[in-house]
């Protein structure tokens, strides 16, 4: 396949340094590996914090001060100073910081005055935190199909609608933009609101907007392997100041303390004492933590940009797979490299990528139950046999089955992404021969 180009932007490919006697012998088959040392992960301490972060993190553990509501002025505290630098950052008029990202997204569903037991659309591919947010708002997930690049398929939402759907989850996932105009056009027709879970793609930008502020609201996580890493914690960003003050009363803001998120104390409820309290709020020691990486994060951003654009540009010839394609160009963050290959290959390929030392999933595999993929979600399909789940989106269910994915780290070096290139690259080239061998001779590998 030679149409898997990804964006304009990418350099001009260049052939990585392959070493003859390391591209012959798959590593799964008893040759040397491309590389041995472990691919860089955010498990295996692959972050970027700084010797700054740490001093914030440290400043606000040495004051004591771990509640976000205390005797200090709320301009004084790490959580509303975090949520003023969000707001600059985003363009939003309101920013919530929270205990994570699931926690984010079902606020800002809480919040909208959407009634429990409501559908609520969503796509099947994406973490199983997106239906459980929407389980945890008290809502019922309605999932539609992935198109061929992973995004939700606006077509297929369009088929299956009813009016029972009160709003769409849209997921940036895998740092790759959903096609908003087509999503916001259809949402707009049928009256209901969007929400982005933009988790896995803190930062990145559509059409040069950042993506969470495209819908009602858009929620992030801030959990170890997003753009910001607190270890767990989350945000929500919205214009929306009545849906902002209820998140933030559900979200723990109890006694008056929702007078503290508006600059004039006023905020727009007549009282707070009508919603419940979840505790769903950020503490001071990971705001001190995330406002330092914050200042960085322009940083990260274009080294995850350069990572991706690096390795999609060496690859982007490659004959046997087909790098996953974005709605505009530059419409990712560059988190993940995901790519398709032929039908029942890809499960054999993510093994080989791995033996190369690369870490490879694939993300629709039969033994690795990918959270990632709907059929996993047994919590939504009790009592249901695993074929007739994959046979309610078969679209999703394909394109998971022949999709690639390794993850990129923003801390990964120029040499990472060679071992990257040469493993696919060999990789690739050893199913190419086999399926020509297999097409003389009737044996095929994998
Ligand atoms: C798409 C998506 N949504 C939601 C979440 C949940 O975020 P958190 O772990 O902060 O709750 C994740 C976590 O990785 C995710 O990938």
């Amino acid at each position: 396949m030679a149409d898997n180009v990804i964006d304009d932007s990418t350099s001009a490919p260049t052939a990585p340094d392959t070493q003859p006697d390391r591209a012959v012998r798959l590593a799964l088959d008893g040759g040397d590996p491309v590389r041995r040392t472990p691919w860089p992960t955010y498990d295996r301490g692959a972050v970027c914090v700084h010797p700054e972060d740490e001093e914030a993190a440290l400043r606000a553990i040495r004051s004591h001060l771990f509640f976000r509501y205390d005797h200090r002025p709320p301009q004084e505290t790490e959580c509303a100073r975090f949520e003023a630098e969000l707001c600059d950052y985003f363009g939003s008029a309101h920013a919530l910081a929270t205990s994570s990202g699931t926690t984010a997204l079902a606020l800002a569903i809480m919040a909208s005055g959407i009634e429990p037991g409501d559908l609520i659309a969503c796509p099947g591919f994406t973490f199983a935190a997106t239906p459980s947010a929407i389980l945890l708002a008290g809502c019922t997930p309605f999932l539609v199909e992935a198109d061929e690049n992973l995004h939700l398929d606006v077509d297929d939402l369009r088929r299956r609608w009813t009016p029972r759907i009160r709003a769409i989850v849209v997921v940036h996932m895998r740092g790759f933009a959903g096609d908003m105009d087509a999503l916001l056009r259809f949402a707009d027709e049928q009256g209901v609101p969007v929400f982005e879970d933009a988790v896995p793609a803190l930062g990145a930008e559509l059409n040069g907007r950042k993506l969470g502020t495209f819908g009602l609201a858009g929620a992030f996580s801030t959990q170890s392997d997003k753009s910001l890493n607190s270890g767990e914690g989350g945000f929500l960003v919205t214009d929306d100041s009545t849906l902002f003050a209820r998140a933030t009363v559900l979200s723990g803001a109890y006694e008056g303390r929702l007078r503290r998120h508006f600059s004039d104390g006023r905020p727009p409820l007549a009282t707070d004492l009508e919603l419940p309290l979840y505790s769903f709020r950020m503490d001071e020691i990971r705001a001190a933590l995330l406002r330092s990486e914050l200042e960085r994060l322009p940083l990260r951003l274009a080294a995850f940009r350069e990572n991706y654009d690096y390795v999609a540009g060496q690859l982007a010839d490659l004959d046997g797979i087909r790098i996953r394609r974005p709605v505009a160009p530059g419409a990712y963050l560059g988190e993940a490299f995901i790519f398709q290959v032929a039908e029942g290959r890809a499960q054999w390929f993510a093994r080989a990528l791995c033996q190369e030392g690369i870490e490879a999933r694939n993300l629709g595999s039969d033994t690795d139950h990918n959270i990632r993929a709907f059929w996993n979600w047994r919590f939504l399909f009790r009592g249901k046999e695993t074929a007739a789940v994959k046979a309610s989106l078969p679209n999703t269910t394909r394109y998971l089955q022949r999709a690639v994915d390794i993850p990129l780290s923003s801390t990964l070096s120029r040499a990472d992404c060679d071992d990257l290139v040469t493993a696919v690259r060999k990789v690739a080239a050893a199913l190419t021969a086999t399926e020509a061998d297999a097409n003389s001779s009737c044996a095929g590998r994998p």
